[in-house]
């Protein structure tokens, strides 16, 4: 099971779910952000949406099931279940089309063709992080819908399933570095690559971040790591960006700690913040880099 899925689902034993309409991105936000709940989204072709929301109390799903269908009134099918006792290993079978902006996250075993302007990635995350139900995933994935078009060269550090560097070669980027610690997810990232057609553009490894010494410049680079990981490693995840579109690309900061890392940002000589974003209990943040040498 998927890391996330372990810090997500193992304390959670009741799911509370209801259909609505195919305008579903406010109704997440709102219960991510506003509510901190533990929520997902999923579709399904030729099915209505499914919210999904996570809990661990019988008795707190009921009250909120009360309270949801008096205040969301337009959607329906309100219902409290348990999880099946063997939910960590059919977590695979609850996954749907999971739709983020123009994106859809496909999972490998759905076939499905995107419609209109939809972009679609297929992905078996299998053991390794990244899905797009995080919302730290949906940030990075949000930043770099917008800004791939002026790039050419992206580095994905901490890549997991490899959603980010995926995104940006089917954005246009030329050419990925994409690097992870954990050997598995290096291999479930390349399998995603190969799913995706996109791997002849991507350099896969495990080597830390440090080994690349004289690294080719990138134009981005994405960390959706702890804020310790990325202070720890900010030196050689600064090193591989070049001036002056250089854009840095951060998330996975807890609540809890940006009273420490947003002072320690702000005082990195070389960068600004350009845009900060919010979700449940996460925060990201976009950087670019200044003229100041
Ligand atoms: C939160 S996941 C992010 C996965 C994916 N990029 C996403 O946004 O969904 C963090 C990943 O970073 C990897 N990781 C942690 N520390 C790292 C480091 N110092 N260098 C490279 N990868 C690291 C972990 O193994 C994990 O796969």
């Amino acid at each position: 099971m998927p890391l996330f899925f372990k810090n997500m689902y193992s304390k959670n034993l009741f799911v509370l779910s209801f259909t609505c309409d195919p305008e579903t991105d406010p109704i997440l936000e709102w219960l991510t952000s506003e509510m901190s709940l533990q929520a997902t989204i999923e579709e399904k072709p030729h099915q209505k949406p499914i919210v999904k929301i996570y809990l661990q109390n019988k008795k707190e799903g009921g009250l909120l099931k009360k309270k949801l269908k008096h205040s969301l009134f337009h959607f329906s099918n309100f219902r409290l279940s348990s999880l099946p006792s063997n939910w960590t290993t059919r977590w695979k079978k609850g996954l749907g089309l999971l739709r983020i902006q123009e994106w859809i996250v496909c999972p490998s075993w759905i076939s499905y063709k995107g419609k209109n302007q939809e972009k679609v990635i297929r992905l078996d995350p299998d053991m390794a992080f990244g899905t797009g139900h995080h919302p730290t995933t949906r940030m990075c994935l949000e930043w770099i819908s917008k800004r791939a078009l002026s790039w050419e060269k992206v580095c994905d550090i901490g890549c997991g399933s490899g959603i980010l560097a995926i995104a940006a070669i089917k954005l246009g980027v030329q050419k990925a570095l994409a690097l992870d610690i954990d050997p598995e997810a290096i291999e479930i990232a390349q399998k995603n690559a190969q799913r995706n057609r996109v791997h002849k553009k991507i350099l896969f490894s495990t080597k830390a971040i440090a080994f690349f010494k004289k690294p080719q410049k990138y134009d981005a680079a994405f960390a959706n790591l702890t804020a310790l990981d990325i202070q720890k490693n900010w030196k050689n995840i600064t090193r591989l960006v070049h001036s002056p579109k250089g854009c840095l690309i951060l998330a996975g900061i807890e609540k809890s700690q940006i009273s420490f890392f947003e002072p320690w940002l702000k005082k990195q000589k070389k960068w600004v913040i350009q845009d900060q974003k919010e979700e449940g209990d996460w925060k990201g943040y976009l950087l670019k880099m200044t003229n100041v040498q």
